[in-house]
């Protein structure tokens, strides 16, 4: 397509989007994450182009723009380019010389399904544009770029888990993420294991609304411990036991969203810990734990995921089942045996439906390789 519509031939660079298998509102904490990147991915196709502009083209949206690439703009305007073009903001901002290109953008990654549909676009963007004025960077330093765009550009006020694993990933493996320092460990999922990941066709959005509002409660918690004994920059450094100290000072909402957010980052580590030793059992547990949390505590839930929950519990080959991504809608992942995965993608959308009345999208996935080059 993009040699037909620019008439020149493209390098294409793919990044995938992700599910979050557990560790949920503690990257902006600088807490634990672990997340795998899917089979879905965006990809961005790059030419260069002497007339000095900037052509957008998206397939999904069938829609074509263009802006001068001595000038473009410096602000966000809701729309599928903000995220692009916020990435030559970025980049512009880091000293680097942008010049004309034309590029052309297609994806699969599920829109607003909380599966990184915006990161698996950015992380394709800036590969695309960095390889075309040829500077590399190390997937970590790509990454934090990405969340800027996200954080400065389009106005989103996410942490670095999306864009990070989408950069990052590695085929067959979760990445346990320490969002502090950003380094990681690997760990492999089994063969025999899938990832059924269950749309509940809620529209999740995290520019807006509860994300945000979740957010400022957390931190609000921290601001109250951090007052008592100081060190506690992020909710990262506090216990269970400064929340039973001071939690009394906090509003009821802070104190349980704080609550999810210590306890989420041991159950996280503990995932992986299991993880590594093949412990499926103890993965599928600590899952179970952070959707009950996720849900009761950190009020992140709705009731079609937690019905999507509750259906997978009752079926066979589930290891664990809990809503993933930013919340208030969006998927759930569900490890399951592989040997079982069809049947149990098929009995649980069944039954979803039967339920709701609508029509879930469930995918059997596996964990794929980070954003690369497609020679
Ligand atoms: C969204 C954000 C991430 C993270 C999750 C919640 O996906 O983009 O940074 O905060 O929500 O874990």
């Amino acid at each position: 397509m993009h040699l037909a519509r620019f008439h020149a031939e493209p390098s294409i660079f793919a990044a995938p989007g992700r599910v979050n298998l557990i560790g949920e509102h503690t990257d902006y904490a600088e807490g634990f994450v672990m997340p795998v990147a899917i089979d879905f991915a965006t990809l961005a196709g790059i030419s260069p182009r002497s007339d000095g502009k900037i052509v957008l083209y998206s397939e999904n949206y069938a829609q074509e723009r263009s802006f001068d690439a001595a000038a473009p703009p410096t602000a966000a305007s809701k729309h599928w380019t903000d995220y692009p073009l916020g990435v030559v903001a970025i980049l512009a901002g880091e000293g680097h010389k942008i010049p004309g290109f034309s590029l052309s953008l297609w994806g699969d990654v599920p829109l607003g399904s909380g599966l990184s549909s915006s990161a698996a676009l950015e992380v394709a963007t800036a590969l695309a544009v960095l390889s075309l004025i040829g500077v590399s960077y190390p997937g970590p330093v790509l990454a934090r770029l990405c969340q800027r765009v996200e954080n400065e550009f389009v106005g989103a006020n996410c942490g670095i888990m999306d864009q990070f694993i989408s950069a990052n990933g590695k085929e067959n493996h979760a990445l346990l993420l320490d969002c502090r320092d950003l380094s990681f460990r690997l760990a492999p999922i089994p063969a025999n294991v899938a990832l059924v990941i269950a749309n509940t066709m809620v529209k999740h959005s995290i520019a807006g609304g509860d994300y945000p509002t979740r957010r400022r409660e957390s931190e609000a918690a921290c601001a109250i411990i951090n007052g008592h004994r100081g060190g506690v920059p992020f909710l990262r450094d506090a216990t269970l036991e400064d929340l039973e100290k001071w939690g009394g000072e906090m509003e009821p909402k802070s104190y349980l969203r704080a609550k999810h957010v210590i306890t989420e980052d041991l159950r996280t580590v503990a995932a992986c810990e299991a993880l590594l030793k093949g412990d499926m059992a103890e993965v599928g547990r600590q899952m179970g734990e952070a959707h009950k949390s996720y849900s009761q505590d950190f009020e992140g839930s709705c009731v079609e995921a937690d019905l999507m929950v509750e259906l997978a519990n009752e079926l066979p080959g589930l290891i664990g089942a809990r809503l993933t991504g930013g919340g208030f809608g969006g998927c759930t992942i569900n490890l399951v045996e592989a040997s079982q995965a069809k049947a149990f993608a098929e009995e649980l959308g069944r039954r979803y439906a039967a339920k709701t009345g609508i029509e879930p999208q469930i995918h059997v996935c596996h964990a794929s390789g980070g954003a690369h080059r497609i020679e």
